[in-house]
């Protein structure tokens, strides 16, 4: 099966590495002024309740912590840095594989046990290289956007060389997060976590997002000068800004515009509101690549979907996990499309399941089609309603339209599968493989008791059942011979009536 790469530059691209489109370009100073991205992932993730480590769960379709670390990966390209350093502890033996199998390159350090968000980032010190600039972001936090990691960057190089630069958000209930206490010229002074808070401070709207840019020596000088005392008993992160105000160093706060951007997820409603607000991002991105969605508020698509342009996306439609859709193909209501290839100009119609398959340019899928696992067809082919296809390969412009299962079967070219065809592959101990030459014409209600093979330009009568061999350009027919009986039916019809008379039920 062959797809049109000529379209690859117009697709909406979410490739590895690649995440919405850089807003500038760095200049050259910065670029000599390498720059580093820790991403805190060790945390415990109480509250979620679950026995899979919280920065795997997923939204839109991806494990939270990927979504940080593609963000980073993007910006750090740009700078021609490392990739990202991930601290992990709880639950690293199930995101360490995870994240050097997804990117590789990446640089992991390990936090054991977790003695807070200061601590996160000691552990990671020692595996920066000669980067002068530190991003700390939250693994947990996957709406950052790849212009505020850039923005934090960007203000460090400001004339008064702030020490910290950090995200902010004004929130009207500012709940369990760090509050920024400003002085009376508005200069940030220090964060106070909401355990540690007075009342006074508490009532403060301005809180700390948890994502920062640190000029790195006074990093490396501050974290090892962090104590325990407070009311969670660990380092804080947070207690470096003091350390800046006393050193006489500037502290940047940057409001960002939307206040969801920063959202972390702690429980399972937070990772429901992140997952709308993804979806919703991967929604405006294939809008403004070319693609109709309509009723875009009842369609789903993970982040990982690849669209083009003129693609046409009826309402109740799911996209998921590594799906690819070519130019002009349209998905009917309802359908779900999983880790699927899709060519140009193919049309799933409504309530179609289309799973781990591949449909080449013109394919006709549905209504009511299921193509599971390995389904593989050729440019042009037709699945119509109910028919199941698994490992299926269908030659260039074969069709199967009505009601019938093609499971481990191999056919050619324009072949036609009449209704109600069945490949036995089963025999209760193994699967076996149904082979179909080109130019064949299978009958209605067909049963292929497999391993059997049907050659090119054979023809397979209604009802046969199909046990041995067809040769190429052959008829085959296994059916009992029919025999009339001239008049019987009356007969039956006239006892019908009578047992009816008589009182006597059924029919
Ligand atoms: C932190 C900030 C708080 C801010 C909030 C924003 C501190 C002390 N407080 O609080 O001011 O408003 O984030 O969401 O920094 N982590 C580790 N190792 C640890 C502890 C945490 O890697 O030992 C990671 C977590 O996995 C998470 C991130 O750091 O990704 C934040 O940790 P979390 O415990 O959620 O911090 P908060 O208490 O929410
Ligand atoms: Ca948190």
């Amino acid at each position: 099966m062959t797809f049109p790469d000529e379209g690859a530059e117009n697709r909406l691209s979410r490739r590895p590495f690649v995440t919405e489109p850089s807003t500038r370009s760095p200049s050259p100073a910065q670029k000599s002024n390498t720059a580093a991205c820790v991403i805190l992932a060790a945390g415990k993730g109480v509250r979620m309740k679950s026995l899979l480590p919280k920065v795997l769960h997923r939204a839109a379709g991806r494990p939270l912590v990927d979504h940080v670390v593609r963000t980073a990966c993007g910006v750090l390209a740009e700078f021609g840095a490392h990739p990202p350093i991930v601290v992990v502890g709880n639950g690293r033996e199930a995101v360490t594989p995870h994240l050097t199998a997804e990117f590789p390159g990446i640089r992991i350090a390990v936090q054991d046990p977790p003695r807070g968000t200061g601590d996160a980032v000691r552990v990671a010190l020692p595996l920066l290289s000669d980067e002068t600039k530190v991003a700390v972001l939250a693994g947990d936090a996957p709406l950052l956007r790849a212009s505020s990691l850039e923005r934090l960057f960007a203000a460090l190089d400001q004339p008064e060389r702030p020490a910290v630069a950090f995200l902010t958000a004004v929130l009207p209930d500012p709940g369990a997060y760090g509050r920024v206490i400003r002085d009376g010229s508005g200069r940030v002074v220090r964060i106070v976590e909401a355990k540690d808070a007075t009342a006074e401070e508490k009532s403060v709207c301005e809180i700390n997002s948890g994502i920062y840019a640190f000029e790195r020596e006074f990093l490396s000088r501050a974290i090892p000068r962090l104590t325990t005392k407070n009311a969670q008993g660990e380092y804080y992160l947070t207690d470096v800004l003091e350390m800046a105000v006393a050193e006489g160093l500037a502290i940047e706060g940057i409001a960002v515009a939307e206040p969801s951007e920063i959202l972390g997820v702690n429980s399972r409603k937070e990772l429901a509101l992140v997952d709308s607000e993804l979806r919703r991002r991967a929604i405006d991105l294939a809008f403004s690549c070319g693609v109709t969605i309509v009723r875009p508020e009842t369609v789903t698509i993970d982040d990982t979907v690849e669209l083009s342009p003129d693609v046409v996306i009826g309402p109740f439609v799911s996209l998921c996990g590594k799906t690819v859709v070519g130019a002009g193909s349209q998905i009917g209501q309802g359908a779900i499309v999983i880790d699927s290839r899709l060519g140009s100009g193919v049309e799933v119609r409504p309530y179609s399941i289309v799973e781990k398959s591949v449909a080449g340019d013109g394919a006709l899928i549905g209504p009511f089609a299921r193509l599971r696992e390995g389904t593989d067809l050729a440019a042009g082919v037709h699945i119509g309603n109910f028919v199941e296809t698994k490992k299926a390969r269908l030659g260039r412009g074969s069709k199967a339209n009505h009601l019938t299962y093609i499971g481990d079967a191999v056919i050619g070219e324009k072949t036609n599968v009449g209704a109600g065809v069945i490949t036995c592959n089963y025999d209760g101990y193994a699967k076996n493989v149904t082979t179909i030459g080109s130019n064949v014409f299978v009958g209605s209600d067909v049963q292929l008791v497999a391993p059997v093979a049907v050659g090119d330009g054979a023809v397979i009568g209604a009802g046969t059942t199909v046990t041995k061999d067809v040769p190429s350009d052959a008829i085959a027919t296994s059916r009992a011979p029919q025999q009339n009986l001239e008049g019987a039916a009356r007969s039956y019809h006239e006892r019908k009536s009578r047992k009816k008379a008589s009182g006597a039920k059924g029919n």
